[in-house]
């Protein structure tokens, strides 16, 4: 499973190149603005130092309007994924940017038939948002199942990114569930290496070490 960074922070985006396992980037309206900057050349900036995908989403609502932010989108450099809202007029849009070569990630899918009408559609990524369905008390998880199944069943080659991840044991399911990529804040992706005995267990061997060298 691939590992994308769910923000627009240069500085995140930064440190999580660092550790040289951030395959992508996905980034919203909300993210964005919290970062306060121009956002072509914000995206400009993360495309340059993450070589993947970098996912950047359109604020129109009606098909000439996508487009016309999909094709200045897709100019700003060539790893940029078009993010389009999975309504009918995001629909109308993908299927053109298909046709144009365009890549896209279809966002805000909550049941199996948005996930399987835009993989018939084109889409390089669909975006099922686990933590919101399971905010509203349903399961978010079987979601990410329900997709696997169908696009196995069909050979599709769009790519489930799990989206929305609050937690690692939702990246830890995401991926037994066969997600091709899971995106998160930089506050999850902190916690994806992480583990108490792994620390102790080291303490003690360099302790150990220490003694022989003494
Ligand atoms: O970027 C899309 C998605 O990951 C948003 O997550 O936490 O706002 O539901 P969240």
């Amino acid at each position: 499973m691939k590992f994308f960074l769910d923000t627009a922070n240069l500085d995140e985006i930064k440190a999580g190149a660092a550790l040289g396992i951030v395959d992508g980037i996905t980034t919203n309206p909300s993210l964005v603005a919290k970062e306060g900057k121009d956002f072509k050349t914000l995206v400009a900036q993360i495309c340059e130092i993450i070589p993947g995908p970098v996912s950047a989403e359109v604020v129109s609502t009606t098909c000439d309007e996508m487009m016309k932010e999909a094709r200045t989108l897709s100019k700003i450099a060539p790893n940029i994924i078009v993010k389009l809202p999975t309504i009918p007029e995001g629909v109308k849009a993908l299927k053109i940017c298909t046709a144009e070569g365009i890549k896209t990630n279809l966002t805000l899918i909550f049941q199996p038939l948005q996930a399987l009408i835009v993989a018939k559609s084109g889409a390089t990524f669909c975006s099922p948002f686990l933590g919101r369905l399971d905010d509203i008390g349903q399961d978010g998880m079987a979601l990410i199942h329900d997709i696997r199944h169908i696009y196995d069943n069909y050979g599709f080659k769009t790519e489930i990114l799990a989206a929305s991840l609050r937690h690692p044991m939702h990246v830890v399911e995401a991926a037994k569930a066969g997600a091709d990529v899971g995106t998160m804040p930089f506050s999850v992706f902190k916690m994806l290496l992480n583990h108490p005995l792994t620390d102790i267990g080291l303490e003690k061997f360099l302790a150990d070490w220490k003694k022989l060298q003494a």
